[in-house]
């Protein structure tokens, strides 16, 4: 692909929206064309897809419903943002992707891995990010975090359907997160999320910059091959 894709992971009030953001800032700063969308949603489809899944009140939804809805809005987001945004050349970053189902609705939900492969296949047709940052920290300092700012009154004015989940749900999706990066050391770096702001963005920066290097060097390698 022409652009590049890097996507943003970790559980509830990890630090993704802030860090994502940050990163976007300094990548443009360094110049490069940067597209800052999030899952669910990105779309106009996908936010409506989005307030189903994350409305406290759907507490009867089935496993298998939420995880075709999430299928949904991100096949939507792929055909209407990301490729075209790659085709174009420029650096996606996408808060959650493909990875959170795999830990939400796989590793939390107890789906089976070949169901979600399935839906995953339909879903992105094979779409994976080149680098994914997960964001570790344990779910109490994390939904401490996600609860200060939804009585901050911040960017979530209520709890969602997924922070009301109890603490296990949440150290499940932990676990999940960390398979998916014991199985893909190559793609997935964890950074601690429980530093401080500053140090975390440090961490992510360095860890963009030499994924970007190597990949620039790919790129040439390829095109002096290619020629
Ligand atoms: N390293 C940090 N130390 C302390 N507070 C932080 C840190 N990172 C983020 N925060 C604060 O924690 C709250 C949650 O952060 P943020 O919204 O970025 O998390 P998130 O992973 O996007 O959450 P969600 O999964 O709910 O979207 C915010 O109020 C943010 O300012
Ligand atoms: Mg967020």
């Amino acid at each position: 692909m022409a652009g590049t894709f890097i996507t943003f992971e970790g559980i509830e009030g990890c630090g993704k929206s802030t860090q994502i953001s940050l990163l976007a800032e300094y990548l443009a700063r360094k110049g490069n064309e940067v597209v800052l969308t999030r899952e669910p949603g990105g779309t106009q489809i996908g936010e409506r897809i989005r307030s189903v899944l994350l409305d406290a009140s759907h507490d009867g939804m089935a496993p298998i419903a939420e995880l075709l809805l999430y299928a949904a809005a991100r096949c939507q987001h792929i055909a209407e943002v990301i490729r075209p945004a790659l085709d174009a050349g420029k650096v996606v970053l996408c808060d959650r992707y493909a990875d959170a189902t795999t830990a939400y609705q796989g590793a939390a939900r107890r789906i089976d891995a070949a169901t979600l492969a399935e839906v995953h296949r339909i879903a992105t047709g094979g779409l994976m990010p080149e680098l994914t940052i997960l964001l570790d920290c344990a779910p109490s300092e994390g939904l401490s975090r996600a609860h200060a700012r939804i009585a901050a009154g911040g960017q979530a004015a209520h709890e969602d359907r997924f922070e009301r989940e109890a603490m296990a749900f949440h150290e499940r999706v932990r676990q999940g997160y960390l398979a998916i990066a014991k199985s893909e050391p190559g793609r997935v770096k964890v950074i601690d999320a429980s530093a401080s702001i500053e140090e975390i963005q440090m961490r992510i920066a360095d860890a963009v910059e030499k994924f970007l290097c190597n990949n620039l060097c790919d790129k040439t390698y390829v095109s002096t091959l290619v020629r």
